[in-house]
């Protein structure tokens, strides 16, 4: 963009740098959310067609093909190019970055900016597409109580938010960041199954789905240990007993915490 209409313009609160899925999503957020599209915040991406996406789905928001000043940026571009990006926000002079690139530790991205700035790392998931994400948040080692507190309410525009220890965002990639893969892939199963017990794949496809949000609002809302729940529906030698004696007789209990160590692994293992 024109330098000089950049300089002119208020800088944003926020400059959301790449308008991908996990950017755009955020935008629609904090836009719902009651940020100001002229004002609070802007997006840049170098692509010309993500630009034409961003400005159409996000009417008066400034879209950018260059980071501009703004008062914090939200870093949400793949992880091979975070760094270099960094350096060229550190250009424009922001000082407060919120990433949710997976794997880069906050001392490698702190690194690529000046010293004394502040970095926040998250890890969401992809229902935040859909307003329904989870987040785990840490800070890097200049973040303050307020600055966990503005990338909070970044988050929280699109889900609920988690805060932890950086040491544990490889394990919040296995359990949340990689969650709904698991999740995905046991609908999947369910849906084959009632098929192979003869019901149409429309029918098993309402089934399986109806079960899934019913059965995640029934451990939201009370709270009750999923223990207890699976107990309260398991009745002696009936039929939920027989398949979960399967179940366990096929080890999914211990695939799952299989699944989510390996995952974990390979978060840390991208990180280094
Ligand atoms: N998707 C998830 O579930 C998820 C969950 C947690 C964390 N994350 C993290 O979120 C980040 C973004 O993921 P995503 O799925 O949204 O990726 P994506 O859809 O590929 O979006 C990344 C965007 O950044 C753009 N970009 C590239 N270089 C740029 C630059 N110099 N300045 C500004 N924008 C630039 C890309 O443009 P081009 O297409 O032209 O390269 C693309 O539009 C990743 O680091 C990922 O690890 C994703």
């Amino acid at each position: 963009m024109d330098p000089l209409v950049a300089s002119q313009r208020m800088a944003p609160k926020l400059l959301v740098v790449g308008g991908g899925k996990m950017g755009s999503a955020l935008l629609t957020g904090l836009l719902a959310g009651g940020w100001a599209p002229a004002g609070d915040v802007a997006v840049s991406d170098p692509d010309p067609g993500q630009r034409k996406r961003l400005t159409e789905a996000h009417p008066g928001v400034v879209v950018v093909d260059a980071p501009i000043a703004a008062d914090g940026a939200l870093l949400a571009v793949k992880p091979d190019v975070a760094e270099s990006v960094l350096r060229t926000l550190s250009a424009v002079g922001i000082t407060r970055v919120l990433s949710i690139v997976a794997g880069l530790s906050s001392a490698r991205l702190e690194a690529a900016l000046q010293p004394g700035d502040v970095v926040i790392r998250a890890m969401p998931n992809t229902p935040s597409l859909i307003g329904a994400g989870v987040a785990g948040l840490s800070g890097g080692s200049a973040a303050t109580a307020a600055d966990l507190d503005w990338a909070e309410g970044i988050l929280a525009s699109v889900g609920t938010v988690v805060r932890i220890p950086e040491r544990h965002l490889d394990a919040v990639t296995g359990i949340s960041g990689s969650g709904p893969a698991y999740i995905f892939l046991v609908a999947e199963a369910m849906i084959e199954a009632g098929v192979s017990a003869g019901l149409t794949r429309e029918i098993s496809h309402q089934l399986v789905v109806g079960t899934m949000l019913g059965s995640a609002r029934m451990m939201a809302e009370t709270g009750d240990d999923p223990a207890e729940l699976r107990a309260a529906v398991t009745s002696p030698g009936g039929t939920t007993a027989a398949a979960l004696r399967t179940l366990e007789f096929k080890a999914v209990r211990s695939a799952f915490i299989e699944a989510v160590a390996a995952a974990t692994e390979r978060s840390k293992q991208l990180g280094r």
